[in-house]
């Protein structure tokens, strides 16, 4: 079969990983680019691809099957909204759109339609994620009861430089912490509620550096997490995980998983039990299981899969809908930091 005729539309930092993505896939084909940037023309050149400064017309003229959209949160709704209207599957870059107002607009169109948009949360196809979700899933570790989570490094003076990072909407809870909710609700299920605290301990601007969060999740564990973007420590998703090699590599965890069976360590992969033959209790001795995970590029097999879906041949790992709730339990994050009480993401995402 033919590959999937796939557009993509930005030519930033983030469509560099879905272009070096489409280089290592068989079933999808990279067939052009739109940037309003006409800078961006030599990246299409060195492609061989025809290039678009308006993403209507490439969307128009190019008889597409897919687009993945690599553009500013902005501008998600409007593409996404555009390519479903003219049937035309969207991958579209976290988060799904700027406000839950517009990703509302966006599930409705998609609808509508009845085209595929996958969001692209990048980590569910990382097969450490993958492993975490299946083991909590699966009952080997009981009831879950407890999520604790840390996402703690040091961003480095120079990222402060971009005058955005230090004005509202760019700290950690927009643009870091909208990954580590999307890992809990992937892994774990629904968020019921969300209390947080939000302070700039340490840095000027009007961002905050450090949030502790406390969430009761829809199957009833109670979990926390501590966000701290001014500490220099080895346990964060991206200094664990591996997932990507630009970040120093440390062989700490980042997330444990607590159930009445057992618990699991994140990414270690270790799930501690008591032996079967046993009774259970903080007398008895505790076993160790690890699991060795190999890696595979998680934008590759979003790539990959994203053109499956387009095909009929598999099924969203995340729909719009699915992300549009990931984007209502950060914005529940925010909202509590600034109101001091709880918040429901569902009671969020209703009201908008
Ligand atoms: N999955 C992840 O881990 C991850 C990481 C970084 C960024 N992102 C997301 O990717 C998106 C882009 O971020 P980035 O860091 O690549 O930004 P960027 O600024 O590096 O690139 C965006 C590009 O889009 C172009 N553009 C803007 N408006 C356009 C329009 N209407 N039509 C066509 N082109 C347009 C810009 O000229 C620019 O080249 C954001 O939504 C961001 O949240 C995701």
């Amino acid at each position: 079969m033919e590959p999937v005729r796939l557009g993509l539309i930005g030519g930033g930092l983030i469509s560099a990983k879905h272009i070096e993505g489409s280089k290592n896939i068989t079933n999808g084909s990279l067939v052009s680019l739109c940037d309003v940037n006409p800078a961006c023309q030599s990246l299409a050149e060195e492609l061989k691809i025809p290039f678009f400064t308006d993403h209507r017309r490439m969307i128009d003229e190019a008889n597409l099957e897919g687009v993945i959209d690599g553009t500013p949160n902005q501008f998600h709704a409007e593409i996404g909204i555009y390519c479903a209207g003219k049937g035309i599957h969207v991958l579209t870059e976290k988060p799904i759109a700027a406000t839950l107002e517009e990703g509302k607009r966006m599930v409705e169109a998609v609808e509508e339609s009845g085209i595929s948009m996958l969001v692209g949360h990048h980590r569910r196809y990382y097969p450490p994620i993958r492993r975490a979700r299946e083991i909590v899933q699966s009952g080997e570790l009981g009831q879950l009861v407890g999520v604790s989570m840390l996402w703690a490094l040091m961003k480095p003076d120079v990222y402060f430089e971009v005058a955005w990072r230090s004005q509202k909407g760019g700290g950690p809870i927009l643009i870091n912490i909208i990954h580590e909710m999307d890992n809990l609700r992937f892994i774990c299920g629904d968020v019921a509620e969300i209390s947080a605290n939000a302070r700039r301990l340490v840095r000027s601007g009007e961002v905050e550096d450090t949030v502790s969060i406390r969430f009761e999740l829809v199957d009833g564990a109670l979990g926390t997490a501590l966000v701290t973007d001014t500490a220099p420590s080895p346990w964060s998703y991206e200094l664990t995980s591996g997932e990507n090699s630009d970040y120093f590599k440390t062989d700490q965890d980042c997330y444990h998983f607590l159930g009445t069976k057992g618990s699991l360590s994140f990414p270690t992969m270790e799930v501690w039990s008591h032996p079967h033959d046993r009774e259970k209790g903080w007398w008895e001795p505790l076993m160790r299981r690890s699991e060795q995970i190999g890696y595979s590029a998680p934008f590759t097999a979003q790539l990959e899969h994203f053109c499956k879906v387009i095909r009929g041949d598999d099924k969203p790992v995340i729909t719009a809908a699915d992300g549009l709730m990931t984007l209502a339990t950060t914005l529940a994050v925010l909202e509590s930091a600034e109101t001091g009480r709880a918040v429901a993401p569902q009671e969020l995402l209703e009201k908008a």
